[in-house]
């Protein structure tokens, strides 16, 4: 049975207020459409941790820093919708954007401190967008679970701070990276790069394999990632805006996994953008 597409807020509050009466629980997982098998993990997880469950659809401008990629990021709504079929999801919610930012929207959701970095830095607004439009979801939908995936794990932190700090009764729910064969972290932009850029892509995984590896063996990681710049330039990187290991907490600098840490790396190929992040284990 395919799920309803809701586009009006009143509608899937009817829905999710039925819900509650008969006490079922509400597993929500916001996306912006273009869904691939990491999408899907979150669906799955959703499906066995609540009751019901939501798919948002929503390609949020406001968290775009830059406008072409906005325009070129892909809206696939009626694949999308045959992808989640195999689910049994409960509901749709495909807002129309003014049930997001209606005329005279003012607000935004700001959270600081572990924005100033990494994504933060290089895409300046792009976590207030994502804050402001996640809050929202949060309170239209009414969920008492969010499904978010560790391959954009600075704004799963983000999104688990501002939950807590607005009080919004959530429980933000983090997913393991879903990958390629290859070892590239699926996403919505692999669609955009080349036969070749494909190539590319895939040797980021063993390059930050690798540094791991090393940097759970002890070794200082500055050196290792002056390193692994190079090697991903000489794979065929166009640019290396970050190589960075990370408190998976706090997401405060590291200079040696004393801690269990998180490796970052943000690169460009054929003119995307790529974000990775592995799991470091305590040297
Ligand atoms: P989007 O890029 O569509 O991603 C939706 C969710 O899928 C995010 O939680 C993301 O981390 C997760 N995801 C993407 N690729 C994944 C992969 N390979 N494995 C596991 N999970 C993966 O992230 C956003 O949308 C937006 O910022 C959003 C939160 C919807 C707010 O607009």
């Amino acid at each position: 049975m395919t799920a309803p597409i809701l586009r009006k807020l009143s509608d899937l509050r009817a829905l999710t207020a039925a819900w509650h009466r008969d006490n079922k629980t509400i597993g929500v997982v916001p996306t912006m459409g273009a869904l691939h098998q990491g999408h899907q993990s979150l669906v799955e997880a959703a499906k066995a941790g609540a009751d019901r469950v939501i798919v948002t659809i929503f390609v949020n401008p406001k968290q775009f820093n830059n406008p072409e990629d906005l325009a070129n990021y892909p809206r696939t709504e009626f694949e999308d919708a045959e992808k989640l079929d195999p689910f049994q999801v409960d509901a749709i919610y495909v807002p129309d954007p003014a049930e997001i930012y209606p005329q005279g929207f003012a607000t935004t959701v700001s959270v600081a401190g572990l924005t100033d970095v990494m994504e933060g830095e290089f895409r300046p607004g792009h976590f207030d967008g994502v804050a402001t439009v996640v809050a929202k979801l949060f309170l239209q939908t009414q969920a008492d679970r969010a499904y978010f995936g560790e391959k954009d794990y600075q704004q799963l932190m983000v999104v688990r701070r501002m939950a807590r700090d607005l009080d919004i009764p959530i429980e933000v729910v983090g997913c393991p990276t879903v990958r390629e064969a290859s070892g590239l972290a699926m996403s919505s932009r692999n669609q955009r790069l080349s036969a070749d850029g494909l190539r590319v892509a895939a040797e980021k995984h063993h390059i930050m394999r690798a540094l791991v590896q090393a940097v759970q063996s002890g070794a200082a990681f500055d050196t290792l990632a002056a390193q692994a710049d190079t090697d991903l330039r000489s794979a065929g990187f166009t640019e290396v805006e970050y190589i960075q290991l990370r408190c998976a907490e706090t997401l405060e600098p590291l200079t040696h996994a004393d801690r269990p840490a998180r490796l970052f790396v943000a690169t460009w190929v054929d003119g995307v953008r790529l974000i990775d992040n592995l799991p470091v284990s305590r040297a």
